[in-house]
């Protein structure tokens, strides 16, 4: 299991909550070109929506999903299964990053590689054998953040940004999880 990297002192890392979506919405609109709309922010706030707080400032957000695979996906696999006669293959279980940023004013701190970092450890509990996520072509501070994480593109995808802006798809191995039932907790040490 990986290890779960402490929280910086001055730092808490905890679930978002609706009363931190008027904060993240500003961090949202500062950080892209297309930003989630506030009603999305707010549809995805659950397990995997986490905001770092500094000082009660919002100074940064991650959010985490797992993909299901399409009905289709799951067809195709079954009908595979009934001809070739042999048990159906557990599907993969793959993450997904769907949003991390940091407000401007707390950038080159630390902060989004932690952010980042908590992901991982995340997805790694909850069992995925692969984290996924996009990003703008253009956006190297990501790429570079990223990238030093171990992710690397697999692909680009076309018009992938209501702008028509390209994406890449980066990906990157986890290594198998005893999966515990719970996501990982982090100790809190605000200052
Ligand atoms: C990408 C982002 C989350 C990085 O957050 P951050 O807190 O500034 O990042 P960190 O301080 O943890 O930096 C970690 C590494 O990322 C890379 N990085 C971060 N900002 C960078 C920049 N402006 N230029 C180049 N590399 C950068 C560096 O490799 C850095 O390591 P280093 O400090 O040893 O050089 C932040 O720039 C951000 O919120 N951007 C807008 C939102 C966004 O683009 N999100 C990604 C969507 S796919």
């Amino acid at each position: 299991m990986s290890a779960v990297p402490l929280v910086p002192a001055g730092l808490q890392l905890r679930p978002a909550t609706r009363e931190d979506l008027a904060a993240i919405w500003e961090i949202e609109r500062a950080s892209f070109s297309t930003p989630w709309p506030k009603e999305y922010l707010e549809q995805q706030l659950g397990e995997g929506f986490v905001v770092l707080e500094r000082a009660g400032q919002i100074a940064g957000y991650a959010v985490i999903g797992i993909k299901i695979p399409s009905f289709f996906a799951r067809l195709e696999q079954r009908t595979r299964a009934l001809f070739s006669h042999t048990p159906l293959p557990e599907p993969p279980t793959v993450a997904h990053l769907l949003n991390i940023a940091v407000a401007p004013a707390f950038r080159r701190q630390g902060l989004g590689r932690f952010l980042l970092q908590y992901a991982l450890d995340y997805a790694h509990q909850l069992g995925a054998s692969r984290i996924e996520l996009e990003v703008r072509t253009d956006n190297s501070a990501a790429i570079a953040l990223y990238r030093k994480f171990g992710f690397h593109v697999q692909e680009i995808v076309p018009n992938y940004y209501s702008d028509g802006a390209d994406a890449y798809l980066m990906v990157k191995a986890l290594q198998p999880a005893e999966a515990p039932p719970h996501p990982p907790e982090y100790p809190d040490r605000t200052a």
